[in-house]
């Protein structure tokens, strides 16, 4: 254990004094859990000062907030930006410190990352905040950011299991310090079939919402950013340390069972319940789910059909199709042969047609049990579609927990004339987005699942 060395006073109070040699060892780090050493000179005097303060860590940022402020001198030294030492974890860590007064933009972030580990303090303080950002590691020492980097990498990877758009993964994930970036990998863009991005977009905010609800189940708070500029996405960002939240927790479990099921669902109604919990689930993200009646899915098979006919006689659009779909799909991309119906099933509404053959059997039922909705929102930016992933994502990791299937039809979203016709369907009181089959999943062993691209290639860690 690291000793530290309390200088002599008059650097250190008597007061303070016992309090950072507690902090030396690990009984007393553990007593003293959310207290650390801080090490400056002054500015004024150019004397070392020595004082223990009460912390918050996020990733490489550290918290201190300033309680009675106006009767304190010492964080006036962080005033536009002082240098400092931070006694944490047995080591001290060089890192730079700036007063952030109450009506500063970052103010609010950095109070809830503050209030997660003490919870006591009033959302309504105004009292400054000193934030210190770590600008080195102590001698190959791992630094504290360690766990979140960890939690973050993990959570992209579960990220990477999220589905997309003909399994295209079109996002690239990048862990920097306490944050997770999502930026779409333009190699992996559907440019025929997706020229808007929209599905692409999508596939991102499903990818994004993963990774919240895989450190959201391991008691991680994050908050989520969408700038949408220069390829980057959104930002996952770590907030702080709380309950394992058991939303999330089952929302994780049903990652491993999602599936994409083209079969037709079984003969049963879908329980009221689950498909209010379902359409919870979507109201949760902001947006909207509209269940159609019986002749309006007649209407939706109509614009399913005409939207399947349009992409069927583009050359350049079957050619990119080609080269996403069908087969064995060894190098982690794409829908696999063993995915898609061995023929067409015998439904009311069509299934997206791949144009080859799998060997998936269709399976007897008509899908009169099937509901359809219509997945809409009030906004046709890129970041509604962005947020419009992060609902079906949502959506379809909890019918998978209330024993449903969730099959996505993205065709008549894809083309303009037969995303009008969706949106007569809602009314016209929203942008459609996408339309759902919701059923009761098929019962018997589980679909094989589709690859997926080694994390190698489509996460990388920044530090
Ligand atoms: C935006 C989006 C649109 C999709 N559209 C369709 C579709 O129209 N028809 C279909 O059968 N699957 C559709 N899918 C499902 C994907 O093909 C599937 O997620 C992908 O192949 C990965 O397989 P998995 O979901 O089994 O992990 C869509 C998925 C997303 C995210």
């Amino acid at each position: 254990m690291t000793q530290i060395a309390v200088p002599a006073a008059p650097a250190v109070p008597a007061h303070n004094r016992w309090v950072l040699r507690a902090l030396a060892n690990e009984v007393g780090q553990r007593l003293l859990l959310r207290l650390c050493g801080l090490r400056y000179t002054g500015r004024r005097t150019g004397r070392p000062v020595t004082l223990p303060v009460a912390y918050a860590v996020c990733g490489t940022d550290v918290m201190v907030l300033v309680g009675h402020a106006a009767t304190k001198q010492w964080w006036r030294n962080f005033r536009g930006g002082h240098q400092a030492e931070l006694f944490i974890d047995g080591h001290w860590w060089p890192a730079r410190g700036e007063v952030v007064e109450a009506d500063r933009l970052e103010y609010p972030r950095l109070l809830a990352g503050y209030r997660a580990a003490h919870p006591h303090v009033s959302a309504r303080t105004t009292e400054p905040i000193v934030h210190f950002v770590l600008t080195g590691a102590v001698k190959g020492k791992v630094p504290m950011s360690f766990d979140v980097t960890q939690a973050l990498t993990a959570a992209a990877t579960v990220a990477g299991r999220a589905p997309s758009i003909h399994n295209t993964q079109p996002w690239q994930l990048v862990v920097d310090g306490a944050v997770l970036e999502v930026y779409t990998e333009s190699s992996r863009r559907l440019t025929e079939l997706d020229p808007a991005g929209h599905m692409m977009l999508i596939s991102c905010g499903a990818a994004a919402h993963h990774a919240q609800v895989a450190l959201a189940a391991d008691g991680w708070r994050t908050e989520i950013e969408r700038p949408v500029a220069d390829g980057l996405l959104a930002r996952v960002r770590v907030t702080g340390r709380g309950e394992r939240d058991p939303v999330a927790v089952r929302r994780l479990a049903a990652i491993d069972r999602r599936h994409t099921d083209r079969r037709p669902v079984p003969a049963e109604p879908v329980p009221a319940g689950a498909l209010a919990a379902v359409d919870a689930a979507v109201s949760g993200t902001g947006l909207h789910l509209h269940v159609l009646r019986s002749d309006q899915v007649v209407e939706l098979a109509v614009a399913v059909e005409r939207a399947t006919r349009a992409e069927n006689t583009d050359d350049r659009q079957q050619a990119e199709l080609a080269g996403w779909v069908g087969g064995v799909r060894a190098n982690g991309t794409g829908v696999p042969g063993t995915a898609i119906p061995a023929e067409a099933p015998q439904t009311t509404v069509p299934g997206r047609d791949f144009g080859v053959t799998g060997t998936l059997p269709p399976g007897a039922g008509h899908d009169e049990s099937a509901v359809y909705a219509v997945l809409y929102g009030t906004g046709d930016g890129p970041t509604d579609w962005l947020r419009a992933g992060e609902a079906l994502s949502a959506a379809w990791l909890d019918a998978v927990d209330r024993g449903l299937t969730l099959l996505p039809f993205s065709a008549p979203a894809e083309i303009a004339s037969t995303r009008l016709l969706l949106q007569r369907l809602v009314s016209y009181v929203g942008d459609p987005y996408l339309v759902v089959r919701i059923g009761v999943a098929p019962a018997g062993d589980p679909l094989p699942g589709t690859p997926r691209l080694p994390a190698a290639q489509t996460l990388q860690i920044r530090s």
